[in-house]
């Protein structure tokens, strides 16, 4: 398995042929995604644009789908939800469409969805998400973080590290880091596995976050390492369902 890492979706190579992508956005669409999944919604439906959102989700019974996002870490005016991954509780998701569009990680997953397989994680999915990449041993892995208007997030690089680190450390493994960036993020998580939620509210996004409010349940929702087994998987473009 040959791994690589990009930063940003603008990062990835119009050439990157990778047959499996990995999105990561830990703070926090692709942690409110697993934590929706595990809670019992039908699936998530993630757009990078909010007209199409609104378009799509008119389609859809009203009780049966709730509008989900952000935009600079605030609630979009009109939404249900904001992107908190403590607010997808099952009394409120179980059985509902979410369509959902943030400021960052739903661009990085239209950047990969033509791609064949498209998993997202975060760190409370990280195990699951490598185990299915060891049965699967697909021949090449693109992981892409979502970091924030198009620059670096420490965060992402971290859940980035964490995946790699998984993957290389499994007995009898063939895997292969072939970028820079990947190796860089490795290093990372060695640095900081120990303090993960210390590490994410040091970030320039962690932050903003703090500015906006207190996220305290945001934060330790976001670090808990492994703590659940969902693999959000994208089965039609843009639609992640449990796996
Ligand atoms: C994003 O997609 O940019 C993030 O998930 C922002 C957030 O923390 O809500």
């Amino acid at each position: 398995m040959k791994l690589s890492y990009f930063h940003v979706a603008g990062d990835v190579p119009d050439d990157a042929h990778s047959q499996t992508a990995v999105v990561i956005d830990v703070l926090r669409a692709t942690t409110t995604i697993a934590c929706a999944l595990n809670n019992g919604a039908e699936a998530v439906q993630t757009f990078a644009d909010l007209t199409e959102l609104q378009n799509e989700s008119s389609d859809w019974k009203s009780s049966l789908r709730l509008l989900l996002g952000e935009r600079g870490g605030k609630m979009i005016d009109g939404f249900d939800l904001g992107n908190s991954p403590v607010a997808v509780t099952s009394d409120v998701v179980k059985g509902k469409r979410l369509f959902m569009s943030t400021t960052n990680g739903t661009r990085s997953l239209k950047r990969v969805s033509d791609t064949k397989v498209v998993y997202t994680m975060a760190l409370i999915n990280r195990r699951a998400v490598a185990e299915k990449l060891l049965l699967n041993q697909p021949e090449d892995v693109l992981i892409l973080g979502s970091g924030w208007e198009g620059s670096y997030s420490l965060e992402d690089s971290l859940a980035a590290g964490a995946l790699a680190a998984f993957l290389m450390e499994s007995p009898g493994n063939s895997c292969k880091v072939i970028n820079d960036e990947l190796l860089a993020a490795i290093a990372l998580w060695s640095a900081c596995k120990n303090d993960i939620e210390g590490c994410l509210r040091k970030t320039t996004h962690g932050q903003r976050l703090e500015r906006l409010g207190n996220h305290d349940d945001d934060f330790l929702c976001c670090s808990e390492l492994d703590s659940i087994s969902i693999v959000p998987t994208q089965r039609e473009k843009g639609v992640l369902f449990s796996l």
